[in-house]
């Protein structure tokens, strides 16, 4: 097996074959395991009766990431982005990224108390690092991390804002608590603390105003504080939303790209019929045009299989084909049932748009004008009339 293959199978992800799968279980498995030795060991009735069987767990987890780490940076340079592609460079690099080091992390509380004493606080964190290894299983936190790589301009500006605020909202409290309080509000830095709680609405309760202002000035905070606090929020929301459309428009695009009908057409122009397809999917057995029914709109197979009920015998049609035409372009009730033989990704053109796209498109109305009197005759009885 050469290193590329081996990469297949190391940084395999969610596409990836059996054998991909079946190492990240494997690093999965031997992450959750050692994880909760960790966390069961902080408590001293279980250390006493299981220690040694913590021992040999804690051993089999730093053997099982040490050589998960040892792959990684040995196939990093097969990875898709060029950056890692140099021999030694380029592994260096990996070696420095935020997962090599949080794998790396995962297997230093066995190597760092080799040669340095550990305090068990000190190793319990080092171990409890290893949770960071789970984030690779989830491509939900690349998308946040691209969020707050797009929003960090905003963000920044709200946390600056915030900090301002705080720092404020800290000296007057202590200008006017200062001598009905000096223990919780005697200096600035004693009444960040107040100033915290107030603005995030935590509100504990432990230090409180107590002067007629300095509880005026207290509401003012709260306010504030729920107004300011909620901006960050605010800001990743909308960066989510902003990358799933983003995300589902690439989608749609790759979709669109593959259907025959739209295949030779210009960028620009796929791009203004991503807009009108809606992606939907069916179940299989689902019935997606009833016979007799009026025509809304017409479909493309984009994967799976559909089977269309005709009088003379049922037809299949496979990803790339598109149907429900015929309605809209003979003005007719649908001419036939079709069905969903498996499950299917469609992507759904409804009746409005249909006519604006046909009406822009010569070649493409004329493509599937023809399409349709080719079904047409099909549908006649064999020896059938006009
Ligand atoms: P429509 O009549 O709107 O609804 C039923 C659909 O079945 C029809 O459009 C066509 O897309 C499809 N269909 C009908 N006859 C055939 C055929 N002979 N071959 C392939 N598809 C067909």
């Amino acid at each position: 097996m050469d290193l590329k293959q081996l990469h297949a199978i190391v940084e395999g992800g969610p596409h990836g074959s059996f054998v991909a799968h079946l190492f990240d279980a494997v690093i999965g498995v031997a992450i959750l395991i050692a994880i909760a030795d960790a966390i069961v060991m902080t408590d001293p009735e279980w250390a006493g009766a299981y220690g040694g069987w913590s021992q040999l767990i804690e051993l089999i987890a730093v053997g099982v990431f040490t050589v998960e780490y040892c792959l990684r940076v040995c196939v990093a340079v097969y990875d898709h982005r060029a950056r890692y592609r140099h021999s030694l460079w380029g592994r260096l690099k990996y070696m420095a990224s935020p997962m090599a080091i949080v794998d790396l992390a995962a297997i230093l509380p066995i190597f760092v108390a080799l040669f340095l004493p550990l305090s068990t606080d000190e190793v319990l964190l080092l171990r409890c690092v290893r949770l960071f290894k789970l984030l690779r299983y989830f491509s939900a936190f690349d998308t946040l991390a691209i969020v707050i790589r797009n929003e960090r301009a905003p963000l920044m500006a709200a946390m600056t804002l915030m900090g301002i605020l705080l720092m404020m909202i800290a000296t007057i409290a202590h200008i006017l608590e200062k001598n009905a309080q000096p223990e919780t509000f005697g200096s600035v830095p004693r009444a960040l603390w107040w100033g915290i709680v107030t603005l995030t609405t935590v509100g504990y309760g432990d230090v409180v105003p107590v002067t007629p202002l300095g509880r005026l000035f207290g509401g003012l905070a709260v306010v504030l504080g729920m107004g300011m606090f909620a901006l960050p929020a605010g800001i990743l929301a909308t960066g989510f939303a902003e990358e799933m459309r983003r995300r589902n428009f690439t989608a749609s695009w790759n979709m669109v790209a593959r259907v025959p009908l739209f295949e030779r057409l210009p960028a620009f122009q796929i791009a203004e019929i991503v807009d009108l397809l809606e992606p939907l999917t069916v179940e299989r057995g689902e019935t997606i045009i009833h016979e007799g029914d009026t025509p809304d709109g017409m479909y493309f197979l984009v994967d799976g299989q559909v089977r269309v009920l005709l009088a003379s015998a049922p037809i299949r049609l496979d990803p790339g084909t598109f149907f429900g035409e015929m309605g809209l372009i003979e003005q007719a009730p649908r001419s036939a049932t079709v069905i969903a033989q498996r499950f299917c990704q469609l992507l759904w053109l409804q009746r409005a748009h249909f006519d604006a796209l046909m009406a822009q498109h010569e070649d493409l109305k004329s493509t599937i004008e023809a399409v349709v009197r080719d079904r047409r005759a099909r549908q006649r009885p064999p020896g059938g009339g006009a």
